[in-house]
């Protein structure tokens, strides 16, 4: 049987949660780099809607979004021929083995959660316990598709940590079970920061619209926020992260999206006025979001096609996931029923 070399790629899980709008940090810190990982990975890639519900959801605008989130990976280069694509709550097996998980995880560990102490205060009237367990949920995901590197921006670092404790200790009681993910920080990932309050992370949620790149955003939008970016008085062009964040964060976001290095950026821009970056940095932008906007409004119209990507994406992911699951139930005792696991 030898002969056939079947190379053993690497599983890479990541997830999105579909609240709000994407914005273009989400795309150059997080849906760039799973597109590229694609190439050489085993790769998996979810719509968490089952996460989304630690903070109340319209029913009719999260059925929405769970698809246009969908639509949007696609738009962006995921590729259902080399990925998995799939919604979180098509595959139940996530919320079961995130109860499991969660008998195996110490309430001291999830009250350091820096997420959920932020979470906890932002939503007062809502602390609901999925709230507090949602990075056993997080470490479901990961854990159930034997995943290796999950690329993770900053504020989910600790969640991993938490997954790979979780993966250990159970490994340490039963035996191997569970692959220790690790986190994957891509090189030169940018860290897109707000064009307002350029010290701060671009987030869905920054008061003004001028903060941040919608991924769907149209070019006049687009050069409008970065013309408007906060910058400083310096009038200088340098890479200088806690002197000039703005500048800095403008430097970035042209490389990112032009696919070059901070010397080349600099190279670039070194005897130019911030009113050049600004431009050449929206243009750029453009050049990538329009072609994404495109096909996203394409995806969109056909909802049969996305349907079909997602069932697919369920059925594969569920027969992955049900074989975890039937190791983990078997070495903890719970007693498997035949006709469920068969296959
Ligand atoms: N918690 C992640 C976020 O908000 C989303 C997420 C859920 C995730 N499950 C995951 C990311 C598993 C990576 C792997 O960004």
């Amino acid at each position: 049987m030898g002969s056939r070399e079947e190379k053993v790629r690497p599983i890479v899980f990541s997830g999105a949660q579909p609240t709000g709008q994407l914005t273009l940090g989400n795309y150059l810190g997080a849906l760039s780099h799973w597109v590229a990982m694609q190439e050489d990975h085993d790769a998996l890639f979810c719509v968490v809607d089952l996460h989304a519900l630690t903070i109340r959801q319209e029913p009719e605008v999260l059925r929405e979004q769970v698809l246009s989130l969908a639509a949007l990976f696609l738009a962006c280069g995921i590729d259902p021929e080399k990925s998995t694509v799939f919604v979180q709550s098509h595959v139940p097996a996530h919320a079961e083995l995130a109860w499991l998980l969660s008998t195996f995880t110490q309430m001291g560990e999830l009250e350091r959660m820096t997420q959920f102490k932020d979470k906890a205060l932002r939503h007062r009237q809502n602390v609901n316990a999925g709230l507090f367990t949602y990075p056993v949920l997080m470490a479901a995901d990961i854990l159930l598709y034997g995943t290796h590197r999950v690329p993770v921006g900053e504020d989910q670092k600790q969640h991993l940590e938490l997954a790979r404790d979780v993966a250990l200790r159970f490994n340490n009681l039963y035996g191997p079970t569970f692959e220790i993910p690790e986190p994957f920080i891509s090189k030169g990932g940018a860290r897109v920061k707000d064009l307002q309050e350029p010290t701060k992370k671009m987030s869905k949620t920054a008061e003004s619209e001028l903060a941040r790149v919608m991924l769907l955003d149209d070019a006049q939008a687009i050069m409008k926020k970065f013309k408007k970016a906060v910058t400083d008085s310096l009038a200088h062009i340098a890479d200088d992260e806690s002197g000039q964040p703005g500048v800095t964060n403008l430097l970035n976001i042209w490389g990112a999206a032009t696919g070059r290095s901070m010397e080349e950026a600099l190279a670039h821009f070194s005897h130019n006025q911030y009113g050049k970056l600004k431009v050449e940095t929206a243009e750029a932008v453009i050049a990538i979001l329009e072609p994404i906007g495109r096909r996203y409004r394409e995806l969109n119209t056909d909802r049969s096609y996305l349907w079909e990507v997602l069932q697919a994406g369920a059925a594969k992911a569920r027969e992955r996931a049900e074989g975890m699951m039937v190791r983990v139930m078997d070495r903890i005792g719970l007693p498997l029923e035949r006709q469920r696991f068969r296959g």
